[in-house]
């Protein structure tokens, strides 16, 4: 069992789809060697992993627990800033943290960014000039998420691409990167760039409050709840790093399925009141999180196994989102699907805050792209997946296309 469901395997980490299929079917919750966790597919299941109050997202104490004494030095730190993020936080913690930026991702609130969002997509393909061949990844989907969350924290925008070599460097080892050997190292070394960094970023907004989500956290977003600097600056690392690679990853997965059926891209493009059922559409088919991560905090039965205390739970939201009881026709993209109940931004009391905000760049990044442009190709023999087990997501995405003879728009 354990070669047959090799989820290190090069060829499965560029389509894991067929094995996933078969882990459904016949393996639905199985003891994977390859993570050294359980490993849970089918939709009703996973579900049930991310809403039970038994399963624990508190991962960082026992990792640094259990860390190999050569790296516990590196490892504290890290444990600390991580262990201050809501999303490996159980409540109380995570109560408190989730309160105080809720009010900031209200789908209303949002709404009204939606020009400034407009403004950042259109500027980055001003950009691109009259080119017709890009990387949409490096010249659009990783910086039009990335310039979003860093103007809604108050960071400049200078600041950008700096965030990308911490995002790359925390992600090797958030995300399981599996080919990442120095991971702690890196990882640790960013994270005190980051840290440092967003230190000052707080001090200057208790100097000077602003009208962004620092000064927003400093006020305790209309709760009563005090945050220390700690908390504030673990959570604007999370928000760095949730906010842009998983939108990213939804612009640039959501391309790849329209180029690889052009009758859809075709649809789309007769129809732009589609793009948001398209969106919907890519986040099941191909979502951007790939799996998320549990812990067992008492025996757990699921799908007749027992998952003892302690044992980690990996849920994966690709699988469930193929599972063909839930989605008719599962492996085909359906831009017009109705009743799409993907969980592509999980469920239960961790389900993704920044959905919305998630939605309305992904949903901005695809009409201001067929705006400008059309007649799209992909110029790549093949995709080229990260090696990745918590995110789905390409290294690269090079592209081409006409350009259809306007002159920049600002008004989608
Ligand atoms: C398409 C893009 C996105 C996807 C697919 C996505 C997916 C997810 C998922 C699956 C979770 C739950 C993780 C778990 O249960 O362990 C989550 C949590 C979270 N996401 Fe997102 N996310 C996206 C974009 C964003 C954006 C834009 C932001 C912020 C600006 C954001 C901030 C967060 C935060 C703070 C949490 C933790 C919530 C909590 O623990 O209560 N995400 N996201």
């Amino acid at each position: 069992m354990a070669d047959r469901y090799d989820l290190n395997d090069a060829a499965v980490i560029q389509d894991p789809f067929p094995l996933l299929a078969e882990m459904r079917r016949d393996a639905p919750v199985h003891w994977n060697h390859a993570v050294k966790g359980w490993f849970v597919t089918r939709y009703h299941d996973v579900r049930m992993v991310m809403r039970d109050p038994r399963f624990s997202v508190e991962k960082m104490a026992p990792f640094a627990g259990h860390a190999n004494p050569s790296i516990q030095h590196k490892i504290g730190f890290l444990a600390d800033v991580l262990g201050g993020w809501m999303v490996f936080m159980d409540p109380p913690g995570h109560t408190r943290l989730r309160e105080v930026l809720q009010s900031a991702f209200m789908p209303r609130t949002l709404a009204q960014l939606r020009p400034r969002v407009v403004a950042v997509a259109n500027d980055l393909l001003d950009a691109v000039g009259g080119r017709t061949q890009i990387d949409l990844i490096a010249e659009y989907a990783y910086p039009l998420p990335a310039t979003v969350i860093g103007d809604l924290c108050g960071v400049p925008r200078e600041k950008t691409g700096q965030f990308k070599s911490w995002a790359n460097d925390i992600g090797a080892f958030v995300l399981q990167g599996r080919d990442a050997p120095d991971k702690h190292t890196r990882t640790t070394r960013a994270l005190r760039e980051c840290v440092d960094y967003y230190h000052e970023l707080v001090a200057e907004h208790r100097r000077h409050p602003r009208d962004d989500l620092t000064s927003l956290m400093i006020d305790g977003g209309g709760t009563s709840h005090r945050l220390s600097d700690d908390e504030i600056v673990s959570t604007l690392v999370l928000l760095l790093f949730a906010g842009h690679e998983t939108t990213t990853n939804l612009i640039a997965n959501g391309m790849l399925a329209l180029l690889r059926h052009p009758e859809q891209m075709a649809l789309l493009d007769a129809d732009r009141s589609l793009i948001p059922s398209a969106v919907e559409e890519f986040l099941r088919f191909e979502g951007p999180v790939s799996t998320i991560v549990r812990i067992a905090a008492q025996d757990i039965e699921i799908g007749g196994q027992t998952i003892k205390a302690g044992e980690r739970v990996f849920a994966s939201l690709e699988a469930a989102g193929r599972d063909s009881d839930i989605f008719t026709d599962p492996d085909r993209v359906d831009i017009t699907r109705r009743r799409n109940a993907h969980i592509a931004f999980g469920k239960g009391i961790h389900l993704c805050i920044g959905a919305p905000l998630a939605r309305l760049e992904g949903q901005v990044a695809f009409e201001a792209l067929l705006n400008r442009y059309c007649d799209f190709q992909l110029q790549a023999p093949a995709p080229d997946w990260r090696d990745e087990l918590i995110t789905r997501g390409l290294n690269t995405l090079p592209i081409s296309f006409c350009h259809r003879g306007q002159g920049p728009s600002d008004d989608i």
